[in-house]
């Protein structure tokens, strides 16, 4: 008994001291976001807080449900994810701009198109709070997890690795895979594992872009694989991004202890296995670079090559700030994987749903395939001449990241004190304040994208040229940003673009697909249940995705 009573009143101070400090820290930011001017809203958690991050959505819909006082701030916006469902509404109830009051820092919201350009473009004043991207760190530093003269030396090489030949590859390898994947999906009569597929897809369209190395498509579905990691450098690759909090929050150090159970050392062996392919590949390509004779070229290759040039050059004029170490190249390697994998993929499952609900924009857009590639087979599509007709099959991209941005971009002021205009308003910006692109609300506020923003609607995208050609609109700058803006935007746009297109006019050149009917279901009602799945079932997971996709099996039949 009186170890019982001990123990709870230990828990009970605790949890008292707690609450207490956590109370004060929300008093002193609140006194400092008063400063700024702008509406507030106070919560009593920090967004960054490991446990509640765990319990949030719960606990929130669970207070939501208590009559009378249900409805209140801290169910609004106290969980990871409240923006997907907000859209714009905050922002029209309380301007382009304002605070959100935590006990871990002050996060500023901002939907304003002139501001959020400005805090793009002044990248040292507004920069990358570096402590959220920590977990990309393990195989060494890279492009995301660095900042200042680190990271320009860094992005200038990596960047110059993304180009058309690059295109080019992803060109080739997605409709290869997307050919196998649509044979597969057709010969079923419904099809529930579309997600899984469309990760399969993107990530050897990454390991033959990256490393050189293809895979052909294989579902997981109901099939066994070989799963040992050792021997597969996809799989082990798979693992380790599945895994990468975990592997993050233990260390690899942890991981090695070999008194753990088989799923934690599964882990490790991937780590292990995909490090040691890294290395050999890189090994390799030294030799080869060492003779004087041209490999494959692919990702890695031509951060080795980029890099070795960049060393040459500051060996010759000291101005330039030399290669990457052989660690920031798995690092960076690993960072294109990580970058590249779940926001296409993602991305592809949003669309193939949207359209399985919307069949008028499937023959929307088989108009312009059946015109663009008449009757050449697949193997003769040309990425150069191609590509840039599929202006429609871009147009479902462009509006599927606009409803559904997957990465979530967060900016702050760290130590020092920053002015901002905000229409009318000059902000004064406190140091450790979160500046926050909100993008949920940009890419659906009706004063950019119209009285339709909430409509997933692609046409919108699409205007006539002078010579009646179809073209892309690019919206007035600043008013999307899915890929991000400035310097720091992102490097793979292109690669992410042209898999997606590449994915799309295989799948729906000749084929449509359609939600499976439940029982006695209507087509629309199959439809309008789709929909409904797409907007209450999509939540911040570490990107934002669809949670559970399988619930509506898809069939495919061909035109
Ligand atoms: C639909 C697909 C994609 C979207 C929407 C997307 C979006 C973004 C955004 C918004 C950022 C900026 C993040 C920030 O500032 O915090 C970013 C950065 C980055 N992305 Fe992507 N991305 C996509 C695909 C890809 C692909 C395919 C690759 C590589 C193959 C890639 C590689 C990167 C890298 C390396 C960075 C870090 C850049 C830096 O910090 O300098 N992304 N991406
Ligand atoms: C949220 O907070 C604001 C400002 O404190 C208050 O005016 C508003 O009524 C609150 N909203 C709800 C739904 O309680
Ligand atoms: C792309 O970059 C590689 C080196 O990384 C270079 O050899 C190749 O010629 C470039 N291709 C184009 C089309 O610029
Ligand atoms: C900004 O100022 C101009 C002129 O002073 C005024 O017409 C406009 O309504 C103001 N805008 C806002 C958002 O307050």
């Amino acid at each position: 008994m009186a170890f019982i009573s001990l123990t709870s009143t230990v828990l009970l101070s605790s949890v008292l001291a707690w609450a207490t400090y956590s109370a004060a820290c929300l008093l002193i930011n609140y006194r400092s976001a008063r400063k700024l001017g702008l509406p507030i809203r106070v919560l009593p958690i920090s967004h960054g807080n490991p446990f509640w991050m765990i319990v949030d959505r719960k606990v929130t819909s669970l207070c939501r449900c208590i009559p009378f006082v249900g409805d209140n701030n801290f169910t609004r916006y106290n969980w990871r994810g409240w923006e997907v469902e907000d859209k714009c509404r905050s922002h029209l109830e309380m301007g382009d701009a304002y605070v959100q009051v935590t006990p871990g820092r002050n996060w500023l919201y901002l939907c304003s198109s002139e501001s959020l350009l400005e805090v793009f473009r002044r990248r040292s004043d507004f920069s990358r709070p570096l402590e959220l991207y920590e977990l990309l760190r393990i195989f060494g530093s890279n492009l995301a997890t660095v900042d200042g003269e680190k990271w320009k030396k860094q992005r200038k090489i990596t960047a110059s690795c993304f180009n058309e030949s690059t295109s080019e590859v992803v060109w080739t390898e997605s409709i290869t895979l997307a050919t196998d994947m649509l044979k597969f999906w057709s010969s079923k009569e419904a099809v529930s594992s579309t997600a899984d597929d469309v990760r399969t897809l993107s990530l050897h369209v990454l390991s033959k872009a990256g490393f050189g190395k293809s895979f052909k498509f294989q579902s997981q579905d109901g099939q066994s694989v070989d799963t040992n990691p050792a021997l597969n450098y996809k799989e082990s690759l798979k693992i380790v991004l599945d895994n990468c909090v975990l592997i993050m929050a233990l260390g690899t150090k942890f991981l090695s202890r070999p008194w753990l159970p088989t799923k934690l050392q599964n882990v490790h062996q991937a780590c292990v296995a995909f490090q040691r392919h890294m290395t050999s590949v890189y090994e390799e390509e030294k030799r080869a670079h060492a003779k004087g004779l041209s490999s494959d070229r692919n990702l890695l290759s031509s951060l080795i090559r980029a890099s070795n040039e960049e060393a040459r050059a500051s060996s010759v004029s000291t101005g330039s700030s030399g290669g990457l170490t052989e660690s920031e190249i798995y690092g960076n390697m690993f960072v294109f994987n990580f970058a590249g994998h779940d926001t296409t993929a993602h991305t592809l499952m949003f669309a193939i749903a949207f359209l399985a609900a919307n069949p008028e924009i499937q023959t929307w857009l088989s108009e312009e395939l059946r015109a663009v590639f008449a009757n050449r087979a697949a193997d003769e599509w040309d990425y150069h001449r191609d590509y840039p007709r599929l202006v429609r099959c871009h147009a479902v991209l462009m509006e599927t990241v606009r409803l559904y941005t997957p990465v979530p971009v967060a900016k702050w002021t760290e130590t020092s004190t920053q002015a901002l205009q905000v229409g009318n308003k000059s902000v004064i910006i406190p140091p450790n304040t979160m500046v926050i692109p909100s993008y949920a609300a940009l890419h659906t506020h009706p004063r950019y994208w119209g009285e339709d923003s909430l409509e997933w609607r692609p046409a919108r995208w699409v205007a006539k040229s002078t010579d009646g050609k179809e073209e892309l609109k690019s919206p007035p700058r600043g008013t999307f940003m899915a890929w991000s803006e400035g310097d720091r935007s992102c490097p793979g746009k292109k690669f992410s673009q042209v898999e997606f297109v590449a994915t799309m006019a295989v799948l729906f050149k000749d084929w449509r697909v359609s939600p499976q009917l439940f029982g006695k279901e209507r087509d629309t009602d199959a439809r309008r249940r789709l929909l409904r799945l797409i907007e209450t079932d999509s939540a911040q997971v570490l990107l934002l995705q669809m949670l559970h996709p399988e619930r509506a099996p898809l069939c495919w039949s061909k035109i």
